[in-house]
């Protein structure tokens, strides 16, 4: 779905001097007649274009590139680990140094008492195969009837026959026989558009809560194997969880023993304030899936953490099974694996958590400053995350029609001014700059969002 949005590019925009008769990639739009829109370089949060044009990266690539785009050490990582050891694989008890210290300084910074790592190659794997995990380890638990999961609408969790299937939104799924596993959709935490007239935060969460244990018991709890969330949705609309709603989530799940998967995928590394989403909404995770931000985009790894008992779990299993069938060629590849490294000492070393809260600061007053434009409906943020939601009538909340794609006229608006945004469902803009983002380029980068919202009223 990340491609498929991203290719939607406004007709003035599009490289027009390229001739693509033949689209030599898969990803795009069909009705796209305009070229993709490329880009060629990048440095710092800024990009340029086939076209010469210089952008900032609003949304750090797809969420990811949370270092920038001139992170030479990152480079020279890559390289001493090509020339030393180019490939290796962890299958039949192999492995490689990397990989080793990756794990051990995955779990070291785990915010849950996380024991082991196992190594994908993206998000979406990771989410598979924190699925596949959960299977296992009921079966090992002797509960082979705990299989089902819960997710939210609205929630990313990947585009896999199994993550496409926990993901609830129905654009991954249509046409795509989604979903495939056992899987109940639960509510949306995002108050602004789901709470009821008259309704408190508070009720609002307590109602989310009370529908999720209806939502178990309906299913059959000795049934339900585990619960996945986002600890801020990210491209269902860069949803933030009211004050309280984790809290009553996971105490149902205790009470019907049932496992808490954490998708740190966006949030991981940072992005919230804090190194882990789980921290800021203090969630105890029995599991959590990561990956962008863990090499900052440069190459591709993703990666399971999972808690000692989970591990204990698999260990007996697989000795009684003669081993653990499962794992891929380039899972926890060492060259990956020594980028992700030397990208978890730079924020170590800058403190990424402190950095994101300072330059939280001004992030948030720039998006509370937008809440006074007559199309936003919304302005909602969290460290370096955040987004507006797009109204017609900012009193009675009601939305444009969803074939105006408002939210994607702003998004191609704002790239005309030099910021690179993203439409979300939801009709809503997300953002999320590189980290390494300074207060006056979040100046700049809201001057250009702020132009283009005027634009797109005048136009309205
Ligand atoms: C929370 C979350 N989980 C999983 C994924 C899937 O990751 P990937 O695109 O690397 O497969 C994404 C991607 O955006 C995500 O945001």
């Amino acid at each position: 779905m990340d491609a498929i949005a991203s290719n939607s590019a406004d007709e003035s925009l599009a490289s027009k001097d390229r001739k693509y008769s033949l689209h030599p990639y898969t990803n795009l739009n069909a009705h796209d007649k305009n070229g993709p829109f490329i880009i060629e370089k990048g440095d710092g949060i800024y990009v340029w274009d086939d076209q010469g044009n210089k952008l900032i990266e609003g949304m750090a690539g797809l969420w990811c590139t949370g270092l920038g785009f001139n992170q030479q050490r990152l480079v020279d990582a890559a390289t001493r680990q090509m020339q030393e050891m180019p490939y290796t694989h962890l299958f039949s008890h192999r492995a490689n140094v990397p990989a080793i210290e990756l794990a051990e300084k995955l779990v070291r910074i785990a915010p849950a008492p996380i024991s082991r790592a196992y190594f994908v190659n993206s998000g979406s794997e990771a989410v598979d195969s924190a699925i596949k995990i959960v299977w296992y380890y009921q079966n090992a638990m002797g509960r082979p009837e705990k299989k089902k999961f819960i997710a939210r609408r609205r929630a990313y969790h990947g585009i896999t026959v199994a993550a496409g299937s926990l993901t609830g939104l129905p654009y991954v799924q249509d046409g795509f026989d989604l979903p495939r596993i056992d899987v109940i959709h639960t509510e949306t935490p995002h108050f602004y558009r789901y709470g009821k007239n008259g309704e408190t935060e508070d009720e609002f969460t307590s109602r989310l809560a009370a529908q999720l244990e209806s939502d178990i018991i309906e299913a059959g709890p000795e049934t339900v194997a585990a619960f996945i969330a986002e600890p801020v949705m990210g491209a269902g609309g860069v949803l933030i969880p009211p004050a309280g709603y984790f809290e009553k989530v996971q105490a149902v799940l205790k009470k019907y023993d049932i496992l808490f998967i954490a998708d740190e995928v966006i949030c991981g590394f940072g992005r919230t304030g804090n190194m882990w989403g789980c921290e800021t909404y203090d969630i105890k995770p029995d599991i959590m899936t990561v990956a962008k931000q863990l090499s900052s985009a440069y190459l591709p790894i993703g990666a399971v953490m999972i808690s000692d008992e989970i591990y204990q779990g698999l260990a007996s299993l697989s000795d009684k099974l003669g081993m653990f069938g499962t794992g891929n060629t380039y899972g926890g590849h060492p060259v990956s694996a020594a980028v992700a490294l030397e990208t978890l000492k730079i924020y170590e070393e800058m403190d990424i958590a402190r950095v994101v809260q300072q330059r939280s600061l001004r992030f948030a007053e720039r998006m509370s400053a937008l809440q006074n434009h007559a199309l936003v409906g919304q302005s909602r943020n969290v460290g370096l995350i955040g987004a507006i939601e797009i109204v017609k009538d900012k009193h009675s909340k009601e939305q444009f029609p969803v074939a105006d794609k408002v939210a994607w006229h702003i998004a191609n608006a704002a790239r005309a001014h030099g910021v690179i945004l993203r439409p979300t469902p939801g009709d809503a803009v997300a953002f999320c700059p590189p980290m390494t983002i300074e207060d006056e380029q979040i100046d700049e980068m809201f001057d250009a969002v702020q132009a283009a919202l005027d634009d797109i009223r005048n136009q309205l």
